[in-house]
Parts: structure tokens; C-alpha cells; sequence
């Protein structure tokens, strides 16, 4: 069964029942204002940080699953029927249901007893606060007399503080109403400077704000005991839940629209401006009355929308696609691009998957999301790899992950995951590739955020490296740490104790644990270390770093390859993991990917056997799972990976954030086919059709999808944030496709299903549009190109010597 349709041409998809099969939800705003929203309308929104500047309520894992949001509910005044025209709350039985998610908008919309209502929730570029956009038309024969409701919950800002420390609390919460405007400003009398609001254009009859008055004692959101009265109760909240609603009165004639904006905000003073008179506690609301005036005008929230599509229609542009397949099309062109934004945005913070108190931003995760997003917004890139650095420290390791409200280390996570250092290469390694600005190298960047240990961004590449080979094992082999890319293989944990975090429990000292992976990792970064090398001139610590390289290679071919496959690691007696030698777990996926996209064993043959034995032991038909057998109990010497029951998450579950690296290894080998065929199985516009099984959004990517051991094969869980974003752009657009960016100039060497025809594509590449069309002529994959008409030499093309801005460039493949 399908829940709704993709509409390309707008860049939406249209849900058009409400009751989908887990929430499927949309990001609103893209730089520091933002919020989730889910077709129903549920969610919140916080500004920069999800924990610590949270804005409106979130009661996770809720029954029903979504619940609490920004809701509107309309009532009839004069049969006393309300509804909400999102489905939830009250969950009416709706004509033309509709949620149409689209680039950082939601609209939501239905027809209720004659009466259609529509909501566009967005952001507004470079403004801290949220935009309603309701409109009600009365489709009845007869006038209609409604009230139209608006309702959300305040957080009381630290959402952990704010789910668990009630006896406090229950007592801080106050407001502010002023001109039909509500305030939150609880704790703005002490340390905060910083307050919501919540307006409104119509004309406010009433308004409440604790939540009881509203709600009900032993109510909840789908029956407020406010909507059944005549009216709001013009409470005022002091202490308990603060909330914001707002009556307004609708009279419409037959066939009458009339438009409500509401503006949900953030808004800061300056710490000696905080109160208006000084010496009152009265909010100084002097420069945020502008901002809120200007929004409820709805020919400024129109403009404000306007400029939203453009934005989006610019990022969007930089890379656009048309391949035979229409699913490649429009992840490459739309929602992978913007699910790319997202990851940018939040990390693993904030997800209807990950409640956005435990996480902050992750230095493996982030440097990794970069992939999929430097082209679009590379001066953001640039920032976020300069705040990441300033994270590592001395010794070159790194903080696993950092608070972006505070832009500091999280000591309570700490270091020692040992793959971590090299991500940031690979980071500065896509942005030099992307935009050629060698400026980053020299930029000064702290450790550990320590003023006065500065060293340009380069020295911090070297310790990078260097962190790798001051942490050799027996083999030689680089010592694992807490954890590798695989946070769930924890050989030093050895837990025994319920609820310890295997992550950052270390027992043992880890002198003998070692890593095939970090191997992999250590080889490429250490290749793309040597091209940053040259880049500076410093040809001799280039073949430093490759003689590394090589010696790192020919360890893994001695130590870290099993016979058909690449060896996931060595565990703390010394033994191998992902062997044939292993009861269970004897292939892994991580290796086999990495090591070959790496390059090793492209020309003796390992590499192909790998991918032979990816194919035989991990291929499903919904993915290629994590590893194989499951384990089917827990080891104590392997950690949380057994933790899992078979089938999930990392044992054995199809973790798609690797499966692009088996695309791009196999396109290392030739194997356009192959490479398409593992993107399309996991490809959620593909997988569409078994929305009911797949369950998660079929817009955007899902981290994990469960594996044949388990019940549930194919229902995927934890959708949106997730390395896959990137991984996969990636993979299809620079290895597949072949749109590859280098130091020098736009690469084209495209590795496709031998059934295509060939494709189109336009890449703006440093400031030159790039249209491309690409033939197959042949059943190889040698590339001739042709600039501009003019046969030119290699798989390269010159950027135009005479400052044009467009070139035409023709690939035919033989
Ligand atoms: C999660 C983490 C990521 C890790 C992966 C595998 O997605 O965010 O850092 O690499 O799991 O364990
Ligand atoms: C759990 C998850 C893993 C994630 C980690 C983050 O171990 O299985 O995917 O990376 O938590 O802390």
C-alpha cells in the first residue's frame, strides 16, 4: 500500500493519509532556527541546540508514537464540533487529507464539514523563528462561524533538565502577554537572556497559557477541555506547564478564505538590556516587536517563503541529474541533496530516533556528512571543519563529539575512538577538492580549544596521521581504541555490568586489539594526506606519508586478509574477528568496502574476491547486512555488537551507511551494474512500493534497515540522520555517475548499469556550469571526452582558459 505519492516537479512528497506507519516528518529551517515536523503536525523546535536551547515540548516515544506538535484545531461555534485539519490531534475522519513535505517547508492541509483549512509551516531565511501560514476557506453554502485555536507547549529550554527535574520546574515557569502576544521567559529573571513568543495576526478573543486551563485536568491534546467552553480562559502561567494558544474568530461567507499567520520565535537581548523599564522585570521587548510585526504581515511571510524556494532552488541546482532511472533522479536531485542539509545541520542530535538530549555533534559523523554537502553551502563547510579541529587534540586524537551551542569537546564521551582523526582529513580532503581554497591549510586552529595552542589546520592533518602510527599493535596493525567506524565492536570494553556504556567503558588497556578497518581508513586518508601534501609543495612529506601507505597495505595483505575476504580486526586475545576461523561473525562488511575503495587489492585480485564474497555471504535483497552469521549470543570480548538481537542494527543488520562504500568498490572494478543494483535496494524512492513493510519515510534514507535474521526483514528504523546521506550522495554521483571532484579540476568517469543509454547532468564546479552528456557507445567503461566540441586527452576537464561560465562537455563510453 502507498501513503502518498512524490510530486518532483514541486519537490514534494504528498502524503495523503495521515495514518502512516511510523511518523514520517520534515526539517524546518537550515541555519540556526530550527524544527521537526511530522505529517501530522507533531514535533518541536529549538534554536542551534536541541538539548540546551530547546523552544516547545517533545515527549518522545509517546502514545500514539507522535504526539504533541504545533497544533490548530477549528471549531464550529455554533454546532460546538471541533477538529484539527492535521489529522492529530483529535484525529477526525478528514476529507482530502494532504501533507505535502517539501525543501524546509510542511504544508498540511484537509476539508472538514465544508470547511478546507491549510497550514505552510517554514523558517524564514536568516531569521530565528517559525512561520503558520493557516488558511480557511468555508466551501458550505451558508456562512460559517469558527473559532480557529492555536496551541503549543513551552519547554522550559534544557530538555533533559526540563523531562526529569520537576520539583524545580514545576515552580519557574512564567510568561509575559502583551498585545495578544504570548512570552516565554522562564528563567530570563536570572542568567537567560533569551525568550520565545508566540504570536498571532488575527485578532486575539483569548488566550491561554498553562496548560491545565487549557487542557484539563485528565485530559489531553485531543479533547482540551478549552475547546468545549465558549472560550479561552486568559490564564496566566506561573510555575507548572507554560503554554501558548490563541482564539481567534472566523466569520466567513460562502466561498471566503481568510488567511491566520502565527509566529512561533527566539529572540536575545543584550545582557544590559534585558528589561524595559531597566529597573523592572518586565521584558524588553523593543527589537523583537519589529521582527514580529514584519512576519504577521502576510505579504512579508509570502516574500519570506519566496526567498525559501530560491534558496533551495540555488543549492539544488549545483548538481541536477537525468539518468533513464527516475529514483536516482530524484534522490540525486532532491532528497538526498536535502537530507545531506539536514545530517549538516544535525548531526545525530535531533530526530524522531534521536531525542536530541544525548547527542551532540560527532567528530566521525560530521566530517563524513561533509561529503554530501561541501558543493552546497562550502563557507559552512569550512567553519565546521575549522570548529572540528579545534576539537582534536594534541596528541592528534579527537573528542568523539562536541556541543555546537559551546563548540567545545564532550568530556563526559571523551577520546580514544581511533578512527576518528582521519575522518578530518577526508573532510579537508573533500572541501580542497570542491572549492580549491588552500587558505583552510594555513588557518590557525586550536587543540582542545586551548587559546595559545594554535597551528594551521595542516599540522592538525599531520598529528592526524601520526596518531595511526604512534598506535601500532602486534601486526602492526592500527590498535582499535574504544571503537572504530563500527561504534558497537568494542574489543577493550569487556562489560559485565548492566547499563555500562560500551562506548566509554574502557577495561582493558587495548594494547592488542587491532583494527583491519582503521587499516583501510589509514590508507586512504593517508593517500589523500599526500595530495594536500603536494598541494603545498612539500613533495617529500608526500612520499613519506605514501611509503606509510604502502607499508600499511602490504599489513593488511600479510595479516589482515582471510583467504576470500578482508579480516575485520584482532580482538584482545589476539584472535581474528570476521574470519573463516569465527563461529559466527565471519565476514564483515566494513572491510570489505573500505579496504577496496581505499584501492587495496585492486591488482592482485583481493579486491574482486571480496566483492565476490559480499555478494555470496552479506547481499539481500534490501541491502548488504553488517556481518554474517549474526551472533546469537553476547561475547564478551566483542561488546555491544552481541548485544543486539540478530538481525539489528549492527549484528547483522543492513547498516546502509557502508553499503555505498561496496558501490564505490565495486565501481573501483568496473561494475556499473552491481554498484546500481546494491544503490537501488536500499534506495527509499525504490523501495516506495513496500511502504508498509519498508515503514520509514520513503523520501529519505533510513540508518538501518533489518536484516534477514531477524522477524522483520526489510522494515527499516531510525530514519534521516545518518552517514548514508552523504555516503550515498557520494557514492552515485562521484563514483557511479562519475562527477568527480579532485584537486585540480571536475573528473568525469562515469561507471553505469551497462542498460542505460548514458545520462545528462549540469555541475557547477567552482563558479563554471558543467553540462554533461554521456553516452555508451561500448561495454567497457574508458571514457572519451570531448570540451566545447574539441576531443581533449585524459578524464578531466579544463576549467575554460577565457572566463567563460557554462562549458559542454560529451563522455562517450566504449
Ligand atoms: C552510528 C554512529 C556512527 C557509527 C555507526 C556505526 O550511525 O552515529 O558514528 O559509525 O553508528 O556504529
Ligand atoms: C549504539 C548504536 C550505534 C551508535 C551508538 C552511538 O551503540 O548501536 O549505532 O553509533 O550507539 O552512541
Amino acid at each position: 500500500m502507498l501513503f502518498g505519492y512524490f510530486d518532483d516537479e514541486n519537490r514534494e512528497y504528498v502524503i495523503t493519509r495521515p495514518d502512516t506507519p511510523l511518523p514520517w516528518i520534515n526539517y524546518l529551517g537550515c541555519q540556526a532556527y530550527f524544527g521537526i515536523i511530522s505529517n501530522t503536525a507533531g514535533g518541536y523546535s529549538f534554536y542551534r541546540d536541541a538539548r540546551l536551547r530547546r523552544l516547545t515540548r517533545y515527549r518522545y516515544n509517546n502514545v500514539p508514537h507522535d504526539f504533541g506538535g504545533r497544533y490548530i484545531y477549528l471549531r464550529d461555534d455554533e454546532s460546538g464540533e471541533f477538529w484539527s485539519p492535521s489529522w492529530q490531534p483529535t484525529r477526525h475522519d478528514l476529507e482530502d487529507y494532504a501533507c505535502r513535505h517539501g525543501m524546509g517547508y510542511t504544508i498540511i492541509g484537509s476539508r472538514y464539514s465544508g470547511i478546507a483549512a491549510h497550514t505552510n509551516y517554514f523558517v524564514p531565511l536568516d531569521e530565528n523563528l517559525e512561520i503558520w501560514q493557516l488558511s480557511i476557506t468555508n466551501q458550505r453554502s451558508k456562512r460559517a462561524s469558527l473559532s480557529v485555536f492555536s496551541s503549543i507547549e513551552f519547554c522550559l529550554w534544557d530538555a533533559q533538565d526540563d523531562a526529569t527535574n520537576f520539583q524545580r520546574n514545576f515552580s519557574i515557569g512564567q510568561v509575559e502577554i502583551e498585545d495578544g502576544v504570548i512570552y516565554h521567559k522562564t528563567e530570563y529573571r536570572e542568567r537567560r537572556d533569551h525568550f520565545a513568543y508566540f504570536a498571532c495576526s488575527g485578532k486575539v478573543e483569548a488566550f491561554d497559557t498553562q496548560r491545565e486551563a487549557f487542557v484539563g485536568a485528565y485530559r489531553s491534546w485531543d479533547k482540551p477541555v478549552a475547546l468545549e467552553r465558549a472560550g479561552l480562559a486568559n490564564s496566566v502561567a506561573h510555575g507548572w506547564a507554560p503554554i501558548g494558544a490563541h482564539q481567534v474568530k472566523a466569520e466567513l461567507a460562502p466561498g471566503e478564505t481568510r488567511q491566520i499567520i502565527f509566529v512561533l520565535g527566539y529572540h536575545e537581548n543584550p545582557r544590559d538590556q534585558k528589561f524595559d523599564p531597566p529597573d523592572s522585570q518586565t521584558l524588553n521587548k523593543k527589537t523583537v516587536k519589529p521582527v514580529i510585526a514584519k512576519y504577521l504581515d502576510s505579504a512579508h511571510a509570502g516574500a519570506a517563503f519566496e526567498r525559501l524556494h530560491q534558496y533551495w532552488d540555488g543549492l539544488l541546482g549545483i548538481c541536477q541529474v537525468e539518468t533513464p532511472d527516475v529514483h536516482t533522479n530524484r534522490m540525486v536531485n532532491i532528497w538526498n541533496a536535502y537530507q545531506c542539509m539536514a545530517t549538516f545541520n544535525m548531526s545525530r542530535s535531533a530526530s524522531f530516533y534521536e531525542s536530541g538530549i544525548g547527542r551532540g555533534l560527532g567528530f566521525r559523523d560530521s566530517n563524513q556528512d561533509l561529503l554530501g554537502f561541501v558543493h552546497m553551502v562550502p563557507a559552512r563547510a569550512r567553519e565546521r571543519i575549522l570548529d572540528l579541529a579545534a576539537t582534536q587534540l594534541p596528541t592528534g586524537g579527537a573528542y568523539h563529539q562536541y556541543q555546537p551551542l559551546t563548540k567545545r569537546g564532550n568530556n563526559e564521551v571523551g577520546s580514544n575512538f581511533n578512527d576518528d582523526p582521519h575522518w578530518l582529513i577526508l573532510g579537508v580532503a573533500a572541501y580542497l577538492k570542491e572549492t580549491a581554497d588552500r587558505s583552510i591549510l594555513d588557518e590557525p586552529v586550536p587543540y582542545d580549544n586551548e587559546p595559545g595552542s594554535e597551528q594551521p589546520l595542516y599540522e592538525h592533518l599531520r598529528r592526524s596521521f601520526q596518531y595511526t602510527l604512534d598506535r601500532l599493535g602486534p601486526h602492526g596493525l592500527p590498535l582499535i581504541g574504544r571503537a572504530d567506524w563500527n561504534d558497537c565492536l568494542n574489543l577493550n570494553c569487556f562489560s559485565d555490568t548492566p547499563g555500562q556504556s560500551f562506548q566509554t567503558t574502557t577495561n582493558k588497556d587495548g594494547k592488542v586489539a587491532e583494527s583491519v578497518f582503521i587499516a583501510g581508513l589509514f590508507v586512504l586518508a593517508g593517500k589523500e594526506l599526500a595530495a594536500i601534501a603536494r598541494e603545498r609543495g612539500r613533495n617529500d612529506e608526500a612520499e613519506g606519508y605514501l611509503a606509510e601507505v604502502a607499508k600499511m597495505e602490504d599489513t593488511v595483505r600479510k595479516y589482515g586478509w582471510d583467504g576470500d575476504w578482508f579480516l575485520r580486526a584482532y580482538d584482545d586475545f589476539g584472535r581474528k574477528v570476521g574470519s573463516k576461523e569465527c563461529g559466527e561473525g565471519k565476514i564483515f562488511i566494513e572491510t570489505q568496502g573500505f579496504c577496496v575503495l581505499a584501492g587495496i587489492g585492486l591488482d592482485d585480485g583481493m579486491a574482486a574476491k571480496s566483492m565476490e564474497s559480499v555478494r555470496k555471504h552479506l547481499a539481500t535483497e534490501h541491502g548488504i547486512i553488517l556481518q554474517q552469521p549474526a551472533y546469537s549470543k553476547y561475547y564478551l570480548e566483542l561488546g555491544e555488537i552481541s548485544s543486539y538481537p540478530p538481525g539489528y542494527k549492527e549484528n547483522a543488520g543492513i547498516f546502509c551507511h557502508n553499503n555505498p562504500w561496496v558501490m564505490i568498490a565495486e565501481t573501483r572494478l568496473g561494475n556499473g551494474d552491481r554498484a546500481h543494483d546494491y544503490y537501488t535496494r536500499i534506495n527509499p524512492s525504490a523501495r516506495e512500493g513496500i511502504s508498509e513493510a519498508h515503514r520509514c519515510e520513503p523520501y529519505v534514507y533510513a540508518q538501518m534497515i533489518a536484516g534477514p535474521d531477524a522477524p522483520t526483514h526489510g522494515e527499516a528504523k531510525n530514519s534521516w540522520l545518518t552517514g548514508t546521506a552523504a555516503w550515498n550522495y557520494y557514492a552515485i554521483t562521484q563514483w557511479i555517475l562519475g562527477i568527480r571532484t579532485s584537486y585540480e579540476r571536475l573528473q568525469i568517469s562515469p561507471v553505469i548499469p551497462k542498460s542505460w543509454r548514458g545520462f545528462k547532468a549540469t555541475r557547477t564546479f567552482r563558479g563554471v556550469t558543467y553540462h554533461i552528456t554521456v553516452e555508451q557507445e561500448g561495454e567497457g567503461n574508458h571514457v572519451s571526452l570531448k570540451v566545447d566540441g574539441m576531443p581533449i586527452k585524459g578524464d578531466t576537464v579544463p576549467p575554460p582558459a577565457d572566463g567563460r561560465k557554462e562549458v559542454s562537455v560529451k563522455g562517450t563510453l566504449t
